[in-house]
Parts: structure tokens; C-alpha cells; sequence
């Protein structure tokens, strides 16, 4: 298999915020990635913007610390990380204020691709999509890029569409998911609509259920603040986990372009329905030897905040009426894990004697650790002793299959900062379907305020609370295992 890097139009990309967390720890790192792979064009620039007070040299000597931080065995001084660095500049703005956009309006150039990409809290997305205008810095083809979270609800996701829409068409926005950039959820698509193999089978009369796990094993220290206002529901399963979701259910779209996947998307979050109460479960992780509680990262004691999420959705369609989607999430579990699973039906009838067993397909679609697919298919046990079923995986984790090409699939950011370049909206947020999945979220919240609904306590390093097991136990089913 052949690595192929496309090239780009030559660009410059503006990171407002470009001194910040995400900037330094996933926005720079993964330009300087797409530099190494040899994808940016000679005279692309990436212009670092934000209040701090700082120089070109200041700026490249604070992204070389972060290139050396966030990706080991690189150092400012390599010839490679110097020659990236010097693609970079830096101009001092306010987003609230006049200073600094006259010195923007001069850096940017009009005849090549412009991008700015909004690594800053949304309270500034406004403003800084107001003076982009007001400056004449954004072209007919300028790209904006906004980050999660996309409000905090349906009222807070309209203001923000509106802020936007204000200066900007909707080709030009890109909200991130960058869940969507993650290389087995592309491979979702590729799997579902690339192979004449599943798809006929893909609906409640072969779908028995499907589990859609996302465990992390870290916390919520040091960003307590943020989490705390959010919980699962907001900063895991709105977003990331509908995104999932919306690929697993969704019909084929009639081409692989931006609006008709989104439209297909958009179809899977309205036919979803409201979820009764007594198929959610909520968590919050207690203290442990090896760290606190979740009420202890957040430094709220009164905290009625989820870090765990476990629930049964259903989808009012044809394709999958019956078929429920189980969704789970939370901080501090066993391991790191991300998957999708799709469990196939039984044989409509055995053959085989009672003492074979019964057995069924699943597919499981991997994200992290080890992206990679594995289908478990029933063969005879191999030997003498009559007809014994057994149950063995179909495996293609990629690291195996591709080898060293593996190494090369980039990291989500990477991919998506060069889908804005390339204009490539297919991996983006499209502002209905963000202000759809709130619609659906809203309600489910309410009510939990409303009735006063308390996470319950669960061990860190676990699979979650009791009640998420008994919650599949009455549904005479299993959650898959937690493992790295
Ligand atoms: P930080 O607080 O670390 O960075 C904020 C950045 O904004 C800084 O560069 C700051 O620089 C700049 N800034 C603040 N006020 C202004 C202003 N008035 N004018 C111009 N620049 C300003 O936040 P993060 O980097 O963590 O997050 C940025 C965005 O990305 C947020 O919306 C967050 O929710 C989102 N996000 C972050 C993730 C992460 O892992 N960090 C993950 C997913 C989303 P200065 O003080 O110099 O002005
Ligand atoms: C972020 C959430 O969007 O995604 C975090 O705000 C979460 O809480 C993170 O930890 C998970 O991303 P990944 O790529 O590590 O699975």
C-alpha cells in the first residue's frame, strides 16, 4: 500500500487563540505533522493571534516548546522543527477590541487560500466573525473554523449560529467534531457503503442491538470548571457520540459530498426518540488510592454533575425500528476504549444440536486504542467430537494490516485542519444538525433538574455504576467488556 500525501493550495491559516491549550497541544503540533508528511506548500503561513505580547520569535519559540512538550523526541533546534518554524508569525489582537486588526489586514494574503480558525472560548467566536468583516480581512473564499462546545443548549447553539451567520455563509463555517476526523469513523462509511456485505443486512430485522462505548480513563482535574457546567451529556454524548451514532444509523447517501451526508445525518438525529428516564443511568466517579473524586476535580462538594453516561435510544425510522442503540461514556473507567459494535440476530433456526449453542455475528469497529475492524464469525471447533460451534474473530486491526503505513494515518486535527484548506465540509458540524441534536439533548436535561436526579457514585478504574449493568441485564443483554 502506497502512502499518498495530497497537496494543498497554498494558505494562510490565522489560529486565534494560537497561544492557548489546544493550539499548543493538538492545532501546531499536528501543522508541523502535515509539514513533515510534506503537505504544505512552500509559501503556506500559519499566523499565530491573541492578546499576549509576543513577536514572530517569541511565538516560534513558544511552539517549538510545544512541539518538543507534546511530541517527544522532537526539539526546537532539529533542522526540520526550525524550518517549520520559521512558516510561522505572530500579530498581538484583541478579539473584543481595535487593537491589532489593521496589523492582520496587512499579514493576510488575498490571493491564496485564507483560513482562521477560532481556538478561543465561544463567548469571542461573535466578535471575531464581526471585525474579520468589518476589516476586510475575510475574503469571498475565507474558511472559518469553531470549536466545541457549540452552546450548551438549543437557545445558546441558535445565538451562536446567528453570531455567525451574520458574516459568514455556511460553506464558510467549520465547526469541529474531532471525533469525525478519527480514521475508523471514515472507515465506518467505507465499511458500510464500499462493500456489497453489510448494508443489505444493516436494519432491525438482522440488528439486534448496537453498543456505542467511549471509556477514558482520565479525569476531569484541571478543567473542573469547564466539565462541571457540561457533564457527559454535553461534552461527550451531544456531540461525539450522536456523531457516531448518526454514521452507524444513517441511509446511504447518494454521493460522499458534504451536504448529502450531512443531510442523511440530520434524518437520523430527527427520527431519534425521547429517551424515557429509567433508560439513562448517570455517574459520577468517587475517590480512589491513585486520585480524587469527581467533586473534588471540579471543587463543587454539591456537584449533581454525570462523568458517566449510560443509555438505551431508539430511532422512530423504518430501517431500525426495534433495534435499540446503547450509548456509554465516562471518565475514570477501566481503560481507554472506543468503539462501535454492532450485534447481528441469532440464525432465524439451528440446524446444529441444542448443545452447539446459540450463536450470533458482531462487528466491531474500533477507534482506540488499535484502530482497527473484527467480525466474529461461527466455524466448527476444528477436530474429531461431532459439530461443536465456535466463535473466532475476522481481525483487520490496522497497525497488522497496513504495517508501517499505519504509523503514517494522521492524527484527527491534522486531517481536519486539511479538509478546511481543501474546502471539504463533509467532516463538519452543519448548524442544523448541531441545533437538532440540542433539540433532542434539552429535554433529556430538564428533566433531571427537575426531579433533582443524582448521579450515582461508581469506583474509579471500573466499568461504571451497578445500574448501568442492571439497566442491561433487564434488557436480557450484556454490555461488552471495558478493555485496553
Ligand atoms: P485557553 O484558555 O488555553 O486559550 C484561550 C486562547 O484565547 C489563548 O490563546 C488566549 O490568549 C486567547 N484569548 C483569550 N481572550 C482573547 C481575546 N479577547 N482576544 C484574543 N485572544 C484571546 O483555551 P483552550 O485552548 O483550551 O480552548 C480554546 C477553545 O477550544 C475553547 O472554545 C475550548 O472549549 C475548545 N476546546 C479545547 C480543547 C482542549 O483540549 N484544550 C478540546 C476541545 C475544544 P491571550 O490570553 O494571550 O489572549
Ligand atoms: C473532548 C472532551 O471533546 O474529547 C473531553 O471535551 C474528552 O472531555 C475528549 O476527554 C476525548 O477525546 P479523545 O480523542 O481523547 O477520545
Amino acid at each position: 500500500m502506497v502512502s499518498r500525501t495530497i497537496p494543498v493550495d497554498t494558505f494562510d491559516l490565522v489560529i486565534f487563540g494560537g497561544t492557548g491549550d489546544l493550539a499548543r497541544r493538538k492545532i501546531l503540533p499536528g501543522l508541523y505533522r502535515r509539514f513533515v508528511a510534506g503537505q504544505m506548500p512552500e509559501d503556506a503561513r500559519i499566523i499565530g493571534a491573541a492578546r499576549s505580547d509576543l513577536d514572530d520569535a517569541g511565538f516560534r519559540d513558544m511552539v517549538g516548546d510545544a512541539i518538543a512538550e507534546f511530541m517527544p523526541g522532537q526539539s526546537k533546534t532539529d533542522k526540520t522543527v526550525k524550518q517549520f518554524l520559521s512558516r510561522l508569525h505572530y500579530t498581538a489582537i484583541d478579539a473584543r477590541g481595535e487593537a491589532g486588526w489593521s496589523n492582520l489586514a496587512k499579514l493576510v494574503r488575498k490571493d491564496v487560500v485564507s483560513a482562521f480558525y477560532f481556538s478561543v472560548g465561544p463567548g469571542l467566536f461573535g466578535d471575531l466573525a464581526s471585525r474579520l468583516q468589518k476589516h476586510g480581512i475575510a475574503q469571498e473564499n475565507a474558511r472559518i473554523v469553531v470549536e466545541k462546545p457549540f452552546g450548551r443548549d438549543l437557545a445558546s447553539a441558535k445565538e451562536l449560529n446567528g453570531a455567525l451567520a451574520a458574516s459568514f455563509e455556511e460553506h464558510q463555517i467549520y465547526r469541529i467534531d474531532h471525533y469525525l476526523g478519527k480514521e475508523t469513523v471514515q472507515n465506518l462509511m467505507a465499511v458500510r457503503f464500499a462493500n456489497v456485505l453489510f448494508e443489505p443486512l444493516w436494519n432491525a430485522q438482522y440488528i439486534d442491538h448496537v453498543q456505542i462505548t467511549v471509556a477514558e480513563t482520565v479525569g476531569v482535574g484541571g478543567r473542573g470548571g469547564y466539565y462541571d457546567k457540561s457533564g457527559a451529556m454535553r461534552d461527550m454524548v451531544q456531540n461525539h457520540l450522536m456523531q457516531l451514532l448518526c454514521l452507524t444509523a444513517m441511509e446511504p447517501p447518494a454521493r460522499f459530498e458534504p451536504d448529502a451526508v450531512r443531510d442523511e445525518k440530520l434524518k437520523v438525529i430527527r427520527a431519534l426518540d425521547p429517551v424515557e428516564a429509567d433508560d439513562i443511568v448517570r455517574g459520577q466517579y468517587v475517590a480512589d488510592e491513585n486520585g480524587p473524586s469527581y467533586v473534588e476535580d471540579a471543587e463543587n462538594q454539591d456537584s449533581l454533575t454525570e462523568s458517566y453516561i449510560a443509555m438505551k435510544v431508539k430511532l422512530s425510522n423504518w430501517r431500525w425500528n426495534g433495534t435499540p442503540f446503547y450509548l456509554r461514556t465516562g471518565k475514570r473507567l477501566k481503560a481507554r476504549m472506543s468503539e462501535i459494535v454492532v450485534h447481528f440476530k441469532e440464525t432465524p433456526h439451528s440446524i446444529f444440536d441444542e448443545d452447539a449453542g446459540s450463536h450470533a455475528n458482531v462487528l466491531s469497529i474500533r477507534l482506540q486504542p488499535d484502530e482497527g475492524i473484527d467480525l466474529r464469525v461461527t466455524i466448527k471447533e476444528p477436530g474429531p467430537g461431532g459439530m461443536r460451534l465456535v466463535d473466532v474473530p475476522l481481525d483487520m486491526t490496522f497497525a497488522d494490516a497496513l504495517g508501517p503505513e499505519a504509523e503514517d494515518i494522521p492524527d484527527a486535527y491534522e486531517r481536519l485542519i486539511m479538509d478546511v484548506i481543501r474546502g471539504n465540509q463533509t467532516l463538519f458540524m452543519r448548524g442544523d444538525e448541531v441545533e437538532a441534536a440540542w433539540a433532542w439533548t434539552d429535554p433529556i436535561i430538564a428533566a433531571w433538574k427537575a426531579r433533582g436526579d443524582r448521579p450515582k457514585p461508581y469506583e474509579p478504574g471500573t466499568t461504571g455504576p451497578e445500574d448501568a449493568l442492571m439497566m442491561m441485564h433487564r434488557e436480557h443483554r450484556r454490555w461488552r467488556e471495558i478493555k485496553a
